[in-house]
C-alpha cells in the first residue's frame, strides 16, 4: 500500500508551507475550496486528508495512482473516497441536530438521499450504513430507484420518499413496502396521480401514507432556477393542492396526508432564498393542516449547496452560507412558523443529494499531448524585412511588465496588418511567415511576463485564452463530467504533483473526444475565476496528472457515450491513519464491446465480420497468411479492451 510520510497544511497552518508551496496553494486557491480534505503536501504533490481525523497521515494521491497503476488499474480514474461520504451524512445530521437542540425545536430531523444523485451501489451502501444511526432514508423518482431503496435495510424508522411521475406498478411497490415495514411515503406529484393512487390503494387494501407536492411561488436564482416558480414542472398550484385536498376529503382518505414536499432546485446560491422558499412552504403546510390534513412530515426537497469556487458568495458554483446556517435558518423558520400557528413541530426532511456526495469523488487522469500557441525560438532581424515586420521585431525593445497590454495590442496589430497585406498582394508568403514566427515568439515572451504577474485585465486574459495552450487530457467531458458542457459547472481543478514547481504555462483543458465542445476553459483559482489553468510544461519521460474535484453529484449517471467513450474505472477506496488506503471496490470501465453493444452491435459478429474481411485479404494476396491471427488477435484485443487512451 502507498505510504506518503509528509507533513501537510490548510488554512489554519500556512506557516509550514515553502514559500513555493504557499505560492501554489494561494494560486490554486486549494485550501480555500479544499474544505479541509484536500491539500497540497511538502512534496508538491495533492494529498487526502481525512476530515474527522486530522493527526492521520494524509493519503498522496500520486501514489494512489501509482499504486493503482501497479495493479493494472489505469487513468483516467474516478476516485471514489466512502469516508468523505460519510463525513457528510454524519455533519448534515449533526447539524440539524445542533440546530434542533439549540433552537428547542420540538420535532426531529429525518434527511433522505435522493437517489438519482448518485445510484451507485457503493455510494448508496455507504449512505445506508452511515445513516441508519439517524433514520436517514432514502428518495426515489422511479422504479428502477425503488427497486434500489428497497434492497437496503435503511430500518424501520427513516423515510422511503417516492417521488416523480408514478405508474401502477410503482405505486403497487410502493404500497407493498409500506406493508413491509417500510417507512414509505407518495407524494402525488400532480393531481393526475390521485385517482389511480386511491384506486390501487383500495384494492391491496392499504391506508397509504401520502405526500402533496406544492409548487412554490418564490422563484431562485442559480442554475436550477426553472425548477421553483409558477412554470416549474413538478408540484400542484395552489388551485390544484385545494382540488386534491377536496378530492382526498370525500374519498375518506384526507387522514392519509400526513407529508409535504417541496423543492426549490439544486445548487441554490442564497441562504435568503432558502429562508424564504422555507417560510412559504410553512405557510402551505398550516393552511393544509387547518383545512384537516394531519401533517406530521415537512419535507423541503434538495438545494443545499456546495461551495465549489470557495468563494463564499452567492454565486451559480458557491453558496453564501455554510451547513450550519442552512440548519439554523430552517428549523428557526419552521419553529417560527408552526409556534405562530400555536401547531405542533413537524418533522422536518430534507433531500440534499449534492451535498452528501459531491465531495466524495474526483476524476484523475493524465495528459496526452499539449499544443502550444507561441514559440521559445527567436526571429533574426534581417535587411530587407518589409517595414512592417521590423515593427513587429521592434517590440521586443520595450516589452516589459508594465507595458505589457501595450505590446500585447501592438504585436495583434501588426500580424493583423501583415495578414492584409498578403492578401491584398503587398506582402509575400515568406515574409508573412517570418511574421507569424516573431508572433508566437512575442507572445511567448508576453505569456512569461503575465505568468510572473497573476493580475490581468478582462481583455487581457480573453487574449490569453485565445493564445492559451491547449492541454488534450485523457478524460470525456460528456461522459465524467457533463454538468461542465451542459451548465457550465464549475469544479476545482489542479495538477495533482509538481506543486512546489512553478507553473510555467496557462492551457486550457481538451478532453479525447472529437467534438469541440469538449474542452474546459473556466477555472478555479485563488484568485478567482480564470479562464486558463496554470500547468507545468510537459516532460519527456513523465506523466502529467490532473485532477477535478468534487464530481460526485450527477456526474457519474448524466454521462453519456460521446464518440463511445464509456465508463471510466472506478474505484473506492477508505483512507488508513498512516496515509495508505483500502481498496474497497474496483469497477472496471467499459470495455469497447461494451460500449459497442450500448448502441445496439453485436461485437461477436464484428469479430465474425472482420475475420471475413482478414479472409479475403489472405485470398487476394493482400497480406501472407501468416498476418492472418496476428490482424485477428488485435481486433479482439481492442474490443476487449478500455474505450480511453492507453500506455
Ligand atoms: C425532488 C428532488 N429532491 C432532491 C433533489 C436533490 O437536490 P440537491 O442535489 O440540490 O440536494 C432534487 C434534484 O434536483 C430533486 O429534484
Amino acid at each position: 500500500m502507498s505510504h506518503t510520510n509528509t507533513t501537510h497544511f490548510g488554512d489554519d497552518n500556512m506557516a509550514a508551507k515553502s514559500p513555493a508551496l504557499a505560492h501554489a496553494d494561494a494560486q490554486y486557491g486549494v485550501s480555500r475550496w479544499g474544505d479541509g480534505l484536500i491539500t497540497i503536501l511538502d512534496n508538491g504533490h495533492i494529498g487526502l486528508l481525512h476530515p474527522n481525523r486530522p493527526d492521520d497521515v494524509p493519503t498522496d494521491l500520486m501514489s494512489v495512482i501509482e499504486n493503482l497503476d501497479a495493479r493494472g488499474i489505469a487513468a483516467p480514474i474516478l476516485l471514489r473516497v466512502s469516508d468523505f461520504i460519510s463525513w457528510r451524512i454524519e455533519q448534515i445530521n449533526e447539524a440539524f441536530r445542533d440546530a434542533i437542540s439549540e433552537l428547542d425545536y420540538r420535532g426531529t430531523y429525518q434527511g433522505v438521499f435522493p437517489v438519482k444523485v448518485n445510484q451507485q451501489a457503493q455510494v448508496i451502501e455507504r449512505i445506508v450504513a452511515e445513516g441508519r444511526q439517524y433514520d436517514f432514508g432514502l428518495e426515489v423518482g422511479s422504479k428502477a430507484e425503488l427497486l434500489i431503496a428497497l434492497s437496503h435495510d435503511t430500518g424501520s424508522k427513516a423515510a422511503l420518499i417516492c417521488n416523480g411521475v408514478k405508474d401502477e406498478e410503482f405505486i403497487c411497490l410502493a404500497l407493498m413496502s409500506q406493508r413491509l415495514g417500510f417507512n414509505t411515503f407518495i407524494v402525488l406529484e400532480s393531481p393526475r396521480e390521485l385517482d389511480l393512487v386511491l384506486r390501487v390503494s383500495r384494492e391491496m387494501d392499504i391506508r397509504p401514507q401520502l405526500g402533496i407536492r406544492i409548487k412554490l411561488t418564490h422563484e431562485v436564482s442559480g442554475n436550477w432556477s426553472a425548477s421553483s416558480g409558477d412554470r416549474s414542472t413538478f408540484g400542484m398550484t395552489i388551485a390544484q393542492v385545494m382540488d386534491v385536498i377536496d378530492q382526498l376529503r370525500t374519498e375518506e382518505f384526507l387522514d392519509c396526508l400526513v407529508l409535504q414536499h417541496s423543492h426549490l432546485g439544486s445548487q441554490v446560491p442564497n441562504i435568503i432564498e432558502i429562508r424564504m422558499a422555507a417560510q412559504e412552504a410553512c405557510r402551505f403546510f398550516v393552511e393544509l393542516r387547518k383545512e384537516g390534513a394531519p401533517l406530521s412530515f415537512l419535507d423541503l426537497g434538495g438545494g443545499l449547496g456546495i461551495d465549489y469556487t470557495g468563494e463564499h458568495r452567492a454565486t451559480e458554483n458557491s453558496t453564501n452560507y455554510t451547513l450550519s446556517e442552512y440548519s439554523v435558518n430552517i428549523v428557526e423558520t419552521v419553529k417560527y412558523a408552526m409556534d405562530k400557528a400555536d401547531m405542533a413541530h413537524p418533522i422536518i426532511i430534507t433531500e440534499s443529494g449534492r451535498a452528501c456526495v459531491a465531495q466524495s469523488s474526483m476524476l484523475l487522469f493524465n495528459i496526452l499531448e499539449a499544443t502550444h500557441f507561441d514559440s521559445a525560438q527567436p526571429v533574426e532581424a534581417e535587411d530587407g524585412d518589409h517595414t512592417v515586420l521590423q515593427s513587429m521585431l521592434a517590440i521586443e525593445a520595450y516589452l516589459t511588465a508594465e507595458r505589457v497590454h501595450e505590446c500585447w495590442n501592438d504585436l495583434v496589430f501588426y500580424r493583423n496588418e501583415m495578414r492584409a497585406l498578403l492578401k491584398s498582394g503587398q506582402a509575400s508568403l515568406r515574409e508573412t511567415a517570418k511574421a507569424e514566427r516573431v508572433h508566437l515568439y512575442l507572445m511567448n515572451r508576453i505569456k512569461a511576463l503575465l505568468a510572473e504577474n497573476d493580475s490581468m485585465n478582462e481583455e487581457m486574459a480573453e487574449a490569453m485564452k485565445q493564445a492559451a495552450d491547449i492541454y488534450h487530457g485523457n478524460f470525456s467531458l460528456f461522459q465524467s463530467l457533463p454538468d461542465v458542457w451542459a451548465i457550465d459547472q464549475i469544479h476545482p481543478i489542479a495538477p495533482l504533483h509538481r506543486l512546489d514547481e512553478k507553473p510555467t504555462r496557462h492551457a486550457v483543458l481538451s478532453d479525447i473526444t472529437c467534438d469541440s465542445d469538449g474542452k474546459i476553459d473556466n477555472f478555479v483559482l485563488g484568485k478567482g475565476l480564470s479562464k486558463t489553468l496554470p500547468v507545468h510544461e510537459l516532460k519527456e519521460d513523465e506523466d502529467y496528472y490532473l485532477g477535478v474535484f468534487f464530481v460526485g453529484a450527477y456526474q457519474e449517471t448524466l454521462g453519456d457515450l460521446h464518440n463511445l467513450f464509456g465508463d471510466t474505472n472506478v474505484v473506492t477506496i477508505e483512507l488508513r491513519t498512516d496515509g495508505s488506503f483500502e481498496l474497497m471496490h474496483e469497477q472496471e470501465g467499459d470495455t469497447i464491446s461494451e460500449v459497442l453493444s450500448y448502441v445496439e452491435y453485436d461485437p461477436r459478429q464484428m469479430v465474425d465480420a472482420f475475420k471475413k474481411t482478414v479472409e479475403n485479404a489472405v485470398k487476394t494476396g493482400r497480406i501472407p497468411a501468416t498476418e492472418r491471427r496476428q490482424m485477428i488477435s488485435a481486433f479482439k484485443d481492442s474490443i476487449n479492451g478500455y474505450t480511453y487512451f492507453e500506455q
